[in-house]
């Protein structure tokens, strides 16, 4: 009796081991198959020839995904060193881009994990979105677009030159400065020569205007490119009459206007010394037909830090202003998401 119970025991064992085994394999196949199937070399294959192989890694590198980059087998060792997983590298390589490849590749190890859906995440940022998650209360993807934009700062608190100023998408908030920049292409809107935008921003504002005409919208300029000095001059006078605070939030500080960059241009209804709201709807409806968006809205103060401007519009060109309509977000975000 003794006996056969040790024989079942034994029996039973043996069973067990040999479906392990059988799992196993079945799962290594499974991942070698599934890298196969997608035309996928494992980095093994490459690596294996080169004074770079070490042998502690042979299992790992059948594991990697092999790919195109310059320097990848080293970066490879480099990221197994740092001890990452196979599966983790293959993810860097699919979801980062470059620059935060580079970054990882130079710390201690990271969990990105969960960044590999926000494209716009930046390595170096870590700890801001941390810290901004867990002071707002909201998820991983605004508090990276948050911080991105600069958010966490206070207004004009970290400013940073802008490098592409005369770029026709370049982005002017509290956080970019223009500097003493002057346009080089202004040129007078038809309504009065004494205002000025860029030609290619004048061409289609005169469009837009004589558009709106044929839809019994009548509007006219009554502030387009604006100096460095002028916006001097402007805000001085804003935080003389209501003080700084106040000024903030409806005037840009010099550097800071999108009215410096010749691409923004401020309209009243004609007859009016203001936009009518059936104006402001047309604008706000039909200015992407002609590269314009109506740039601070009452959805976006609180990224924009201004009020609602539904005079102000600014010049991108069509496919980046229909896009920037379509989606419904404030220019900061956009540039953010999709331009940087
Ligand atoms: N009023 C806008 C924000 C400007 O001063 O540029
Ligand atoms: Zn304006």
């Amino acid at each position: 009796m003794k006996k056969k119970e040790i024989f079942l025991a034994s029996f039973l064992l043996a069973i067990l081991a040999l479906l392990s085994a059988y799992f196993s394999y079945l799962t290594n196949t499974h991942t070698k198959k599934e890298l196969n199937k997608m035309n996928e070399k494992t980095t093994f294959s490459v690596i294996e020839n080169t004074p770079l192989f070490k042998k502690e890694y042979g299992k790992q590198y059948e594991q990697i995904v092999l790919r195109e980059e310059s320097h990848f087998l080293a970066e490879v060792n480099r990221f197994l060193d740092l001890n990452y997983e196979p599966e983790e590298i293959n993810q860097i390589y699919a979801f980062l881009r470059r620059a935060n490849i580079e970054k990882l590749l130079d710390s201690e190890k990271r969990n990105v994990k969960e960044y590999y859906s926000i494209s716009n995440f930046d390595v170096d940022k870590i700890h801001r979105y941390e810290e901004y998650q867990r002071t707002h209360n909201c998820n991983l993807k605004e508090a990276v677009l948050k911080v991105n934009i600069g958010l966490d700062h206070d207004f004009y608190t970290q400013i940073e030159e802008i490098e592409n100023k005369s770029d026709f998408t370049v982005l002017v908030n509290k956080y970019h400065s223009l500097g003493e920049y002057e346009p080089t292409d202004l040129k007078p809107l038809s309504y009065d020569a004494k205002y000025q935008l860029r030609e290619q921003a004048r061409n289609a504002f005169e469009e837009l205007v004589s558009a709106a005409k044929l839809e019994n919208v009548s509007i006219r300029p009554y502030s387009a490119y604006r100096s460095y000095e002028y916006q001097t001059s402007l805000y001085d006078k804003y935080v003389a009459r209501d003080g700084k605070d106040v000024a903030d939030t409806y005037s840009a500080r010099p550097g800071h206007s999108e009215h410096q960059t010749g691409l923004a241009v401020d309209v009243w209804s004609e007859g009016f010394h203001e936009i009518t709201k059936t104006d402001a709807k047309w604008l706000e409806e039909n200015s992407y037909k002609y590269g314009f968006i109506v740039r601070y809205t009452k959805e976006n103060k609180n990224i924009t830090g201004y009020i609602e401007e539904p005079w102000h519009l600014r010049y991108l060109g069509r496919d980046i202003a229909l896009d920037v309509y379509e989606k419904k977000i404030a220019y900061d975000e956009y540039y953010d998401l999709y331009l940087k």
